[in-house]
């Protein structure tokens, strides 16, 4: 098969679909790669990287499409990209169709099969191609906490981890999953006194079992969760409801009753966020202030650390181009069960229902 590699266009976008490495597996098995050139430069990979690997560069993202059978990227495609798309290719990328109607119906008029690495499964019912991107926003945010905590970006003046003779600050992470989990980790890293809530109470159990003595946790109840941000210094958002908008679990009087210059990091922004005063920001501008508390809610946090997601996001995702590419799409998928629910539009029609139902546009 030849797989494609286009250069993402999308805002700050610097992520790459295949990193050098992924590629020399894909030539390994048999395989074209052609890539855009510069696809990799925002990341330090350039076209003799691409090239020592066996794949061939191109000149423009056109090329790409009209040489390539399958194209793999990060982002959704943008309207240019979907326009270069015919009934022969298979997309595979974050789609994240069912906010998106105008590229819905793009995708459905191209005839292309399209495999959105979001809804991806795994035997045991999680999503392992958006976990890589919570692991890292997870980790990221006690790193952008601890930054807006610093008396200098308009906060607290608060050194996470204190130091000996003077308390920690107090963490507080809202959503005990894979964000939640891995912002644990980093905060338990620099010392600080941790405590997550979370509704699963068998998610509790675990997390208590995996942390020890090292953090504390709690029944995610509204009382305890007003509580518990009074005395915060970083609170981080980090709930989930599967196919939902995140609940607003923390509201402008709870805010109201924190610590001035306190921190919260909403990385449930994607979903709509779960504090009531949040609202999407941008790596441009990623702050601001509500009744005198710094919200942090960038809905691309792992853009940041394009590098780093890269590789992560790689490394999930290459097991399955290679799937794709050694059997064809239909034989892949029906091999591949977990695989199969990557599919959300083929032949012009919506395979997702959640999409479908989402978008009001009939489901096949
Ligand atoms: N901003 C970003 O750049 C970025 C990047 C990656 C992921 N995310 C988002 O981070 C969020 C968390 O993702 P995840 O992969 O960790 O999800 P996850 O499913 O692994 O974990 C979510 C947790 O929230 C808990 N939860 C649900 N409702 C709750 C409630 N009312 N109170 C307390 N806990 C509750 C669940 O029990 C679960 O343990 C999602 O909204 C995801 O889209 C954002």
């Amino acid at each position: 098969m030849r797989v494609g590699i286009p250069k993402e266009i999308k805002n700050h976008e610097y992520r790459v679909g295949l990193t050098p490495a992924s590629v020399f597996d894909v030539v390994q098995a048999g395989h074209e790669v052609i890539v855009e050139t510069q696809a990799g430069c925002g990341i330090d990979f350039d076209d003799d990287d691409y090239r020592a690997v066996g794949a061939s560069i191109v000149d423009t993202a056109a090329d790409v499409f009209a040489g390539a059978d399958m194209i793999v990227k990060v982002k959704e495609p943008q309207a240019q990209e979907v326009a270069m798309l015919e009934a022969r290719h298979i997309l595979f990328t974050y789609l994240h169709l069912a906010a998106d109607k105008p590229q819905t119906e793009g995708l459905m008029a191209s005839g292309a099969t399209c495999i959105a690495y979001e809804t991806v499964t795994s035997p045991n019912r999680s999503l392992p191609l958006l976990k890589p991107m919570s692991e890292v926003a997870g980790r990221m945010s006690i790193q952008a906490g601890a930054h807006y905590l610093e008396k200098e970006q308009g906060g607290r003046g608060i050194l996470l981890g204190g130091v000996p003779g003077v308390a920690p600050a107090n963490v507080v992470i809202i959503g005990g999953g894979v964000a939640g989990l891995n912002a644990a980790q980093m905060a338990v890293g620099l010392r600080a006194d941790v405590t997550i809530y979370d509704i699963s109470n068998d998610r509790l159990a675990e997390l208590s079992t995996n942390f020890g003595a090292t953090i504390k946790t709690g029944y995610a109840s509204k009382a305890a969760i007003a509580a518990a941000v009074q005395d915060a210094h970083l609170v981080v958002g980090a709930v989930l409801v599967p196919g939902g908008a995140a609940p607003k679990l923390i509201t402008r009087e709870m805010l109201k009753t924190m610590k001035r210059g306190s921190v919260i990091v909403d990385i449930a922004i994607d979903q709509g966020g779960c504090f009531e005063t949040s609202r999407a920001t941008t790596h441009d501008n990623p702050v601001y202030e509500e009744e005198g508390i710094i919200h942090y809610c960038v809905a691309n946090m792992p853009g940041a650390v394009a590098r780093t997601s890269t590789f992560a996001l790689n490394n999930a995702t290459l097991p399955y181009v290679i799937q794709l590419a050694n059997k064809g799409p239909e034989k892949a998928m029906a091999d591949n069960p977990h695989l199969a629910a990557g599919l959300n539009v083929s032949d012009g029609k919506i395979r997702y229902e959640a999409v479908a139902e989402a978008l009001d546009l009939p489901f096949n």
